[in-house]
């Protein structure tokens, strides 16, 4: 046993070799005393009817080209009446600009109303979803789709994103695992702030800047057996290390919102979580921006059997640190009655009106209630070449290449005849993943229109349905077996329909649905070359593919330029980068099932009886965390570290070789893990703590470099301090998060 010292300072860390420091604008910590005083003198000038109304949203479900719903006029008079802080599922620029003209002309307070809506992956130019963006480790590309999102839902009239989604996601049944990046905290923590950054710009400079939400607070995805919704029982330490870091990564980058999750944690619900809104994010973190429940939340704290009636459910919500009720009303309803009790303080009431006002502040809407929605901007800008070509570029970023026997792609585009099989080839709905806003098929560029775009003009395309995404018919085989007979090779489209991820919609199975299954064993029974390609919003258990079919691509749900990005891969215009943000199993059964795991006493070894494993599977995913292939090679060298011992407040250069020693030119994104070997709690067997992609041309080295600070080498101690505990670290340097170079240094006391 080593001896093991606390570190004091744990304040020290927060500031310190920070990964975020650099892309962090502390909003959170700025406080304009200007717009303090224009508050409080609101404030006190506001009835409780008024102050539950800032604390109250809407789903209005109406717009510009959907005007006559009766809801209608019912919300305009609550606004009217001072009733209504946010709308949401309202948008258009005449829409918004009716209303907005209502709450600042027509209500006795001139308050601006914030209209929200579900902005996940793009408004009208769709990206791929989420966890596909997370594949491409590149945290500018994911921040410049997230600006051209707001700058479309700016332009419609919509001011506030319920994104970025930033739930970390070990449980590929688990639905809404595609609405995330993935497993792990690190790379979380990265694309979250960056997707924050892309929503709200530098800092609110311009209308074209939205507010951004961070959700769903907290630990979501854990949900038991995957099941969405369902309860939440993790440790602290689990909470803290592995669910809350992209969270804290969105309020240092400056996210003005965060949406309380549906969930319970250890029998408390979010939505009534006091520890988790008030002592960590407020305390800790000092956010200074305000929390909106999810869809009426705060109502089904009755249900999770925690307040006995709706008041009860008010009362907790609000004095937990929930400042904003999305539908369902309670506060409304209840609030004035609830201070007039003394069941919630009056400080309370106006520290969340406060922190409403605050937004809109931050977002100009006091200086200019109009300034978002322009006819002229939408019209010149929504799904204009540049963000098409950007979301080709997105969507091509986001593929990975799991496997590629043979090098049999790229194909030839001379190709004599390529038969072009499966339910999803020619599909235009399921490739815009489950919250695509305004997204629309008709925008969408299918694989089968990609692919015929691609080839030679003497290639001949033969297309067949095959059977469909679910369902037991295979009326369809004997033609798409017929047409893999015919050609040269075939490209085979399979995977799972939009609908099977996102909300409520979680998987006890993760084998491709349906009969799919067996028409890629009809189909690669043919014996001609086959290339699979993957459309899903989830890892699939894949194991026989894996095994009998030579190629495969996984490509996610890729947006409106699917077709074109699919087949820049597929024919070698480019040359795929994307690395796996999530794990892939052989079989259901091993899920949860994540790189980050602890080594326990008796590590899995597929050999030895008594060890952690299972008898009938080896204990190895499918495809390892970080995870991709390239039509290139490429090769780690030369690792080297910049010191072999170092003080716990030192940082620490860790060095690596990479050449590519393919004949093509390529992007490569190198991962860097640690090891913290003993400590006074368990660490885990590795730990992500940096990447770079990097772009090598055939034959080229480069050395990428990383820092770990001190920040990266901490760790929360026993007492849950933050510290750096001297002691051996392993460094592993590679492709993925299995195949490394290693290294190691200690930290000492000096
Ligand atoms: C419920 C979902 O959980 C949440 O993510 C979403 O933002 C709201 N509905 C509003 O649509």
């Amino acid at each position: 046993m080593k001896f093991i010292h606390v570190f004091a300072c744990v304040l020290l860390f927060l500031c310190i070799g920070n990964p975020f420091a650099a892309v962090s604008m502390q909003a959170q910590v700025l406080r304009n005393p200007n717009v303090e005083q224009k508050i409080d003198s609101l404030i006190a000038n506001m009835t409780f009817d008024e102050k539950a109304g800032q604390l109250s949203q809407y789903s209005g479900g109406f717009n510009d080209n959907a005007t006559d719903n009766p809801a209608k006029s019912h919300y305009e008079e609550l606004i009217r009446e001072g009733k209504v802080g946010s709308l949401l599922n309202v948008h258009g620029v005449k829409t918004t600009h009716d209303l907005q003209r209502i709450a600042v002309e027509g209500s006795r307070l001139k308050i601006p109303l914030l209209f929200g809506l579900d902005v996940i992956h793009g408004y009208k130019t769709i990206f791929p979803i989420p966890l596909a963006e997370a594949s491409s480790w590149n945290p500018g590309m994911v921040e410049r789709d997230e600006r051209i999102a707001a700058r479309e839902a700016s332009a419609d009239g919509v001011n506030w994103t319920f994104a970025p989604m930033v739930d970390i996601a070990r449980d590929p049944r688990w639905g809404r695992i595609t609405e995330g990046s993935g497993e792990d905290p690190y790379l979380g923590s990265v694309m979250a702030a960056a997707r924050v950054r892309g929503f709200q710009g530098a800092n609110f400079d311009s209308a074209v800047s939205i507010l951004a939400c961070a959700k769903h607070f907290a630990a979501y995805g854990a949900a038991e057996g995957g099941r969405d919704y369902n309860t939440v029982d993790i440790s602290e330490r689990t909470l803290r290390e592995i669910y809350l870091p992209p969270f804290h990564a969105a309020v240092r980058a400056g996210a003005g919102t965060l949406m309380s999750s549906f969930n319970e944690i250890a029998g408390v619900p979010s939505s009534a979580n006091h520890h988790l809104l008030t002592d960590i994010l407020r305390g800790e973190w000092g956010f200074n921006g305000f929390v909106v429940s999810d869809w009426t939340a705060i109502n089904e704290l009755h249900v999770h059997g925690i307040a006995a009636n709706d008041a009860e459910s008010a009362s907790l919500a609000l004095n937990a640190g929930v400042d904003m009720a999305m539908e369902g009303g309670l506060y409304q309803e209840y609030l004035p009655a609830l201070v007039k009790e003394g069941k919630i303080p009056e400080t309370v009431v106006n520290e969340a009106v406060r922190r409403v006002l605050r937004e809109k502040f931050r977002l100009g809407l006091f200086d200019d209630p109009y300034r978002f929605g322009s006819r002229a901007r939408e019209k010149l800008e929504t799904l204009s070449a540049p963000f098409l070509a950007s979301a080709r570029d997105a969507a091509r970023q986001s593929i990975v290449l799991l496997k590629n026997d043979n090098n049999i792609l790229p194909l030839k585009k001379t190709i004599k005849t390529l038969a072009v099989i499966g339910p999803l080839a020619s599909d235009a709905r399921d490739p815009l993943g489950s919250w695509s806003a305004l997204g629309d098929t008709s925008n969408v560029v299918t694989a089968l229109q990609g692919i015929q775009r691609a080839v030679s003009k003497e290639t001949k395309i033969l297309y067949a349905r095959g059977c469909d995404i679910v369902g037991s018919s295979k009326d369809g085989f004997s033609e798409a077996i017929a047409v893999a007979k015919k050609s040269d090779a075939v490209i085979l489209f399979a995977g799972e329909a939009s609908s099977m991820s996102g909300e409520a919609a979680s998987r006890s199975s993760l084998d491709l649905p349906g009969i799919q299954g067996e028409l890629v064993k009809a189909v690669v029974a043919v014996g001609k070359p086959v290339v699979l390609v993957l459309m899903n919003g989830r890892p699939l258990s894949i194991s026989w593919e894996a095994e009998h079919v030579p190629a495969i691509v996984e490509t996610w749900f890729l947006g409106v330029q699917t077709g074109n990005a699919i087949a820049d891969v597929l024919f070698g215009n480019y040359n795929p980068a994307g690395k796996l943000p999530v794990t892939f199993p052989r079989a259901v059964g091993q899920v949860p099932i994540y790189y980050n795991h602890k080594n326990t006493g008796r590590p899995g070894n597929d050999t030895v009886h008594y060890t952690s494993r299972y008898i009938d599977l080896p204990s190895s995913p499918l495809f390892p965390f970080g995870y991709g292939l390239s039509y290139t090679k490429f090769e780690y060298g030369n690792l080297r570290l910049s010191a072999e011992e170092i003080s716990p407040t030192d940082s620490l250069t860790v060095s690596v070789d990479v050449n590519n020693a393919g004949t093509r030119d390529g992007e490569e994104v190198a991962q860097l893990y640690i090891r913290d070997e003993y400590g006074s709690v368990t660490r885990p067997v590795e730990e992500l703590k940096g990447f770079k992609k990097i772009f090598l041309k055939a034959g080229a080295t480069k050395t990428v470099s990383f820092t770990l600070t001190p920040e990266s080498l901490s760790m929360l101690n026993i007492k849950m301090e933050k510290v750096v505990e001297p002691g051996t670290f392993k460094v592993f340097v590679g492709t993925n998060s299995v195949d490394v170079k290693e290294a190691s240094f200690k930290v000492v006391e000096r």
